[in-house]
């Protein structure tokens, strides 16, 4: 924006004088807010057309919670405020979570998204108005409330699939809904929210889903051996744990438990690492199990052979 398109040039003449500079420019700044007074509002964006939703739920790098309503549901007022409340003030919280004694910064590993950060587009779908989409017509009562996880890079580069003809089943449903094929790519991607409809609950739910694709990334990495050389003292410490483990069924039976011990004593400051040391166990298992079928597939591929 020119300056010299809103002022007369006496006042511009002022403004440009060198020790002005710092003046003028608090000027912009007031003047540039005040011709976007509300960009810091409007947190929850109001899906009017499905395009803003599919445009949503393709999303590469953040998460979108989507908030389903109809006007005339009153539990679905009274999540009003708190979704916008939220909306306003969610940021990720990993409160003391340590990892091998390092402490978790979710705030600054934001693994999918461009600037480094968590974030989080919050949506609400008026299911009066997108009713007949399958959008809305697969859910059972409302308010409904879901997270959509960003899609991952291995997801972006699949093929598109070739159109198929409808089965019998989805034609005749065709008559009463839409169906949108759009559905399957997302409905995977979901985790519904069925807790307490407050602040906390909430809060609570998209922090607990972080940390778990914190996890499975993490573990993707120490499986893949792809901790960066140098920082990330996290992930070198867990590629140690899993160098370290020789039995995986002993490893696991101990971990379980250590977790019943650690919720019974509500000391729950070693819960994560336990949570997480699991899904490692968990993972690392179904990567043997896959092995040990493709060895027998590469047997039985020999004996047909001869
Ligand atoms: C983190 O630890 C501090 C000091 O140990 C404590 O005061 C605070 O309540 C803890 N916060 C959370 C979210 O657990
Ligand atoms: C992701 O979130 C950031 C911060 O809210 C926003 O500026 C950006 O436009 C979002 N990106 C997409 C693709 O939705
Ligand atoms: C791995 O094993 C060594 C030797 O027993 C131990 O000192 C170390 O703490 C273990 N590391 C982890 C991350 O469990």
């Amino acid at each position: 924006m020119q300056l010299q398109s809103l002022f007369p040039s006496t006042a511009l003449n002022y403004y440009k004088t060198p020790s002005n500079t710092l003046l003028s420019s608090l000027l912009l700044l007031l003047l540039t807010a005040n011709l976007f007074p509300n960009l810091a509002e409007a947190r929850v964006t109001k899906v009017n057309t499905i395009e803003t939703f599919y445009n949503n739920a393709r999303n590469e790098r953040n998460y979108t919670f989507v908030k389903y309503f109809t006007n005339w549901c009153s539990h679905c007022k009274r999540l009003e405020p708190i979704y916008k409340d939220l909306s306003d003030n969610y940021k990720v919280s990993t409160g003391n979570i340590t990892l091998f004694d390092i402490p978790l910064n979710l705030e600054e590993i934001g693994e999918t998204s461009i600037d480094n950060k968590i974030n989080i587009n919050f949506l609400e779908v008026d299911c009066e108005q997108f009713g007949r989409f399958e959008i809305c017509s697969r859910l059972e009562g409302f308010p409904y409330l879901e997270v959509i996880k960003p899609l991952k890079k291995e997801e972006q580069t699949l093929p598109q699939e070739e159109e198929k003809p409808l089965g019998f089943w989805k034609k005749l449903l065709s008559v009463f809904f839409i169906l949108d094929d759009n559905l399957l790519n997302f409905v995977d991607r979901t985790v519904e929210f069925d807790g307490n409809r407050d602040l906390q609950s909430l809060t609570k739910f998209l922090d607990n889903i972080i940390l778990h694709d914190y996890n499975l990334n993490l573990i993707d990495r120490i499986i893949a051996s792809e901790c960066e050389p140098n920082g990330d003292a996290i992930c070198h410490r867990a590629a140690e744990y899993h160098r370290n483990i020789s039995d995986l069924d002993t490893e696991e039976i101990m971990l379980e438990n250590s977790l019943l011990v650690t919720k019974d004593s509500n000391d729950l400051a070693a819960l994560p690492e336990l949570k997480f040391k699991l899904l490692l166990i968990q993972a690392m298992k179904k990567k043997k199990e896959q092995q040990q079928q493709q060895q027998q597939n590469a047997k039985s591929m020999e004996y047909d052979e001869l």
